[in-house]
């Protein structure tokens, strides 16, 4: 009897050990986990989106600034829209290296220019309009002005309003041959005023009397943008504390994105952006017959935002990186690819990253798309065109 006791006993103590000691394992391991380490790092969500004081929101304006997104109207052959080149599928860009406006046919990969030289090529890879209600915003601890939000690759607008005057007046974005570029935005105004459900809308959303101006079509414009809204990643939803939304190689691609692979030293803050300017000495497109000089004249271009990225390859301001692992790579390099750039910035060192360092880093980019922004395609606008042209 006494000596099953004493056996007993010394399986429990013995059981007490190893549980003792599993328990102080699975603690060491806490200690350090990924989640732990990703804790300490600087992460930020997007804030409530801020509408300019002299153009608030409103749901009727969102509306009438989607029917312009869409309707060929604002092009001078009737042609090209907006959503032409920033197509909802293709994350609001338009899958090819360089945008093809006037003259072109068909939408997002299949486009292709059939003017037969008579428009000259449009010089730059499309940009995401997700999301650029944010544009300008560093962190979301500080205020930002949508009325100084940079606009383009080389940041040569500010504020949405602005930035959406220019394309119907480019001559090979939307304009063409039809009229001259002074003359656009009468020729645009006289157009949508003989459309009666234009002049109601217009009428609804501005009041009074010549409602239909060059400036409301802008706002118009603006407050639809600013309706295009993606905030809610796997990245956003770990952040608020659903510590599963992100797998383990998104969370090692994560580290390596903060840590190592100093991604995050230009790509910062609640956009992934510092939005400054940089010479990476990105190499031209070839279908470019100039070089294409950037911000100042110097080969600087805008950090943009890798929210969605996963979404809209080709990459960079020339479109010349046709995905993630092949823009890895050129920062792995750290060398020009432009003979026209002699030194890149020193914000960018070679990389020693291995395949699988680069997969979890792609994999992490990846965890920053969130597809529930306004992908409704129209299929009608006021104009009776197609909506997205040709
Ligand atoms: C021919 C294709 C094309 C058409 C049509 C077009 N865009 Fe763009 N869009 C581009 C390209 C290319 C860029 C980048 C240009 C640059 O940096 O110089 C751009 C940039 C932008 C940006 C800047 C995004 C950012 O983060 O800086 C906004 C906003 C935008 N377009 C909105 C519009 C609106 C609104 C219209 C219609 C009025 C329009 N686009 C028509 C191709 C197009
Ligand atoms: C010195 C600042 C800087 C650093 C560091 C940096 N980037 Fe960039 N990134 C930029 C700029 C500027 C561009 C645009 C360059 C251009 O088009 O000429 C860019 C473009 C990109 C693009 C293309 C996005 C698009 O929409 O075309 C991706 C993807 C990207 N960077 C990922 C990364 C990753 C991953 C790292 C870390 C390995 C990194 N970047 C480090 C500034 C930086």
């Amino acid at each position: 009897m006494r000596i099953i006791y004493c056996k007993s006993m010394k399986v429990i103590f013995g059981l007490i050990v190893i549980l003792s000691c599993l328990v102080f394992i699975t603690c060491q391991e806490q200690v350090v986990s990924p989640d732990d380490r990703i804790s300490m790092l600087p992460l930020e969500t997007l804030p409530e989106v801020r509408h300019p004081e002299n153009n608030p929101a409103s749901e009727e304006k969102r509306l009438l600034g989607k029917y312009l997104f869409y309707d060929p109207i604002l092009s001078g052959e009737k042609d090209i829209a907006c959503v032409t080149c920033h197509l909802p599928n293709l994350g609001y860009s338009d899958g090819i290296d360089l945008s093809i406006g006037v003259g072109g046919v068909g939408l997002g990969t299949d486009r292709a220019d059939h003017s037969g030289g008579r428009i000259p090529i449009n010089g730059r890879n499309s940009m995401t309009i997700i999301n650029t209600a944010f544009n300008g915003i560093v962190s979301s601890h500080q205020s930002y002005d949508p009325l100084e939000a940079p606009m383009f690759w080389d940041g040569r607008r500010n504020s949405l309003e602005t930035q959406s005057i220019g394309p119907p007046a480019g001559f090979n974005i939307m304009r063409g041959n039809a009229y001259g570029a002074a003359v656009t935005y009468d020729s645009i105004i006289k157009r949508l005023q003989r459309i009666p459900e234009y002049q109601l809308l217009f009428d609804e959303v501005f009041g009074g009397a010549n409602s239909i101006t060059t400036e409301n079509i802008a706002k118009a414009l603006a407050a639809f943008e600013r309706s295009v809204i993606s905030a809610n990643s796997p990245y956003d939803r770990y952040v608020k504390g659903e510590k599963e939304a992100l797998n383990k190689n998104q969370k090692l691609g994560l580290q390596l994105f903060f840590g190592k692979a100093n991604c995050a030293t230009c790509h910062s803050g609640p956009m992934f952006s510092d939005f400054s300017y940089y010479a990476l000495g990105v190499p031209d497109n070839v279908k470019r017959s100039d070089t294409d000089k950037g911000a100042a004249g110097v080969y600087l271009f805008r950090t943009p935002s890798l929210r969605n990225a996963g979404l809209t390859a080709p990459y960079m301001h020339s479109g010349t990186m046709s995905t993630l692992e092949e823009v890895i790579h050129y920062y792995a390099a750290a060398s020009s690819g432009n003979p026209e750039v002699k030194t890149i910035d020193t914000k960018v060192q070679p990389l020693e990253l291995n395949e699988k360092e680069i997969s979890n880093l792609v994999e992490f980019i990846h965890a920053l798309t969130d597809d529930s922004y306004d992908q409704e395609f129209l299929t009608r606008v006021p104009s009776g065109l197609k909506p997205g042209g040709n």
